[in-house]
């Protein structure tokens, strides 16, 4: 009975290992999938949901990385800022992108841009930024794509917080499961 209850226990723990090492690798990924069944998260923020369409430490990219988000009515990123290219394009509803450079001490009163079904944007390396959906009866959707991934995100409380005292979240919170901190080299 015990050694019974023992091997279930084991085979439960070697199946979860499975599962997770295929949730992180691309092997056994067909090369042509349906979007509707990648897994989705809000990864503890309200109002997002979040998919890695192709990610760096999910998938092995090396130049881009590609995400979709949703936002809910009211939700938004945090302020923050990224040394990496980042391409954005509204697919559904609309909302306000603040943004402000990343010159000076602090960002400043960030500027106000609208942004709506079918536009696109992209936000400068570094500028500090912020997407908001303000539009209070439609989520907002939008696909992203940023360069040199994985993410490295600095965050801000506030406009008026200085730069060097932004928090550096590293690995970012969807890249947390699968990180594997880079090997050092020895030599
Ligand atoms: C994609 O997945 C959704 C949800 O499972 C399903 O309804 C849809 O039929 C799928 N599309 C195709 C072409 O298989
Ligand atoms: C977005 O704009 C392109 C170019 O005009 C157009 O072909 C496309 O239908 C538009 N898409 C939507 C969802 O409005």
């Amino acid at each position: 009975m015990l050694g019974r209850s023992l091997t279930l226990f084991f085979s439960s723990l070697l199946f979860s290992v499975v599962v997770v090492a295929s949730q992180c690798s691309v092997t056994g990924l067909p090369l042509v999938r349906n979007i509707s069944e990648i897994p989705l998260d809000n990864y503890g923020r309200g109002g997002l949901s979040h998919i890695t369409i192709a990610g760096s430490v999910l998938h092995g990219m090396k130049e881009v990385e590609v995400w979709l988000q949703t936002f809910s009515p009211g939700s938004r990123t945090p302020i923050h800022r990224h040394s990496c290219e980042e391409v954005f394009v509204v697919l559904k509803g609309s909302g306000t992108l603040y943004i402000a450079s990343s010159h000076g001490k602090h960002p400043g009163k960030p500027q106000e841009h609208f942004i709506f079904s079918n536009s696109t944007f992209q936000i400068p390396v570094n500028d500090v930024h912020q997407v908001w959906n303000t539009n209070e009866h439609e989520d907002l959707q939008v696909l992203v794509i940023i360069s040199r991934p994985p993410v490295k995100v600095f965050i801000y409380e506030d406009w008026f917080m200085p730069h060097t005292a932004a928090r550096l979240k590293y690995p970012y919170y969807w890249d947390e499961q699968c990180f594997q901190a880079p090997v050092k080299d020895e030599l």
